[in-house]
């Protein structure tokens, strides 16, 4: 029989620090993120909002207003750039994450906003240099999301373009102590460097049970093609012993709020109805045949199932998401960071030994 908790090696519930950050209601499928419900800021905060109740909340002392952290992004980005022809080679790496991972890891001593800016530039020259395309440079006075955008496309985005993408990477920004953030927790409690713990999450964040589902979500609906096919499709990967991408997460025990937020964003962004009716149809099937044969382990949909068709509706390369990710959740990783620091304790938990014994 599987083992649970602690003997798993998975740490469920167990409480690892305290945070002002978020808060993740696995029962209810509630989320707030620092002192707000993830639905209503989703719907009214800015990105640079959101960071700067992170950031104050990590550290209240140090607090700045959205407009200094507004500037701090700006400034990070402008820095960011002028790095880039000199990392065509991280930049060069075959997949988002890894090209991620090495801009990050040559940053130097950033502020935890210019990071946070920083994290947007390196990955829309990325996709650009991907495509065979220049980097677009930064406006350090634009709105964070419309200039990411406008980084990654070449062309100032709709107001409806900014409102779904800025919904996506304020509702992904923090996440109470997933693997990436923990990753992040546990470099920062060595008192180590804002940079080593953020590349650190990025390293947790690029693989697949973590970060990596949305892309093999979309195709995953690729290969079903219609509703009528879900049941098939679905049953043979569950007979083959395969996960089904999107579903299942380690703290909800109820649907991801998260999905909800970005059905209700794709819905105000009117793109994608097909895709939509077909996801939603995937949705329905695999909870069902999930329920069959887990009768005691809800399995439903998880941040990353939406995400997808949020992501794809809005011009996203599949081979971005999870590099995309990481574009809203560096706010989060940077406050877990300082509230780290803060505490001042290092993160060492104990071991059982189980190898043989002494002869
Ligand atoms: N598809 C099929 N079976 C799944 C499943 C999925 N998506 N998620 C969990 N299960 C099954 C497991 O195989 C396991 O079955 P078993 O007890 O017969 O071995 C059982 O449910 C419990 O799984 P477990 O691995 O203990 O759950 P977890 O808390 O460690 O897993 C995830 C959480 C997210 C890693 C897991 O649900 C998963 O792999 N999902 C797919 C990847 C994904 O969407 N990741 C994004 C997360 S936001």
């Amino acid at each position: 029989m599987r083992q649970t908790g602690i003997d798993a090696g998975g740490l469920e519930n167990v409480v690892a620090a305290e945070t002002r950050l978020s808060d993740v209601d696995g029962a209810g499928g509630h989320l707030v993120i620092a002192g707000a419900d993830v639905e209503t800021l989703a719907e009214t905060a800015s990105f640079e909002e959101v960071t700067a109740r992170l950031f104050a909340a990590a550290d209240p002392a140090g607090a700045e207003t959205t407009a200094q952290v507004a500037a701090g992004m700006g400034r990070g980005r402008a820095i960011a750039f002028a790095e880039v022809s000199g990392l065509r080679a991280a930049l060069a790496a075959p997949d988002a994450m890894t090209a991620l991972r090495g801009a990050v890891a040559q940053e130097r001593d950033p502020m935890a906003a210019e990071l946070v800016g920083a994290v947007a530039v390196y990955v829309a020259a990325y996709a650009r240099l991907h495509a065979g395309l220049s980097p677009i440079a930064p406006d350090p006075r634009a709105p964070h999301v419309e200039d990411f955008h406008r980084m990654m496309f070449g062309r100032t985005p709709s107001t409806a373009e900014v409102a779904a993408l800025s919904a996506y990477l304020v509702t992904v920004s923090d996440h109470g102590m997933n693997a990436s953030t923990f990753a992040a927790r546990v470099v920062a409690s060595t008192a180590s460097d804002r940079v080593s713990a953020i590349t650190a999450a990025i390293g947790a964040l690029k693989g697949p049970l973590h970060g990596g589902a949305p892309g093999p979500v979309l195709d995953m609906l690729d290969a079903i093609g219609s509703a009528e096919r879900a049941e098939a499709w679905l049953t043979a990967e569950l007979d083959a012993g395969r996960r089904i991408m999107g579903m299942g997460h380690r703290v909800y025990r109820v649907r991801d709020p998260r999905a909800a937020v970005f059905e209700k964003a794709l819905q105000r962004f009117g793109q994608t109805t097909d895709r939509l009716a077909l996801a939603r149809a995937v949705e329905r099937t695999a909870e069902r045949l999930l329920a069959e044969r887990h009768p005691d382990r809800p399995l439903r949909a998880n941040v990353e199932f939406y995400t997808a068709v949020l992501l794809e509706a809005l011009g996203i390369d599949r081979s971005l998401f999870t590099a995309i990710f990481a574009v809203g959740r560096v706010a989060g990783w940077c406050a877990h960071v300082a509230e780290q620091q803060r505490s001042g304790r290092l993160i060492r938990p104990s071991s059982r030994y189980v190898g043989a014994p002494v002869v």
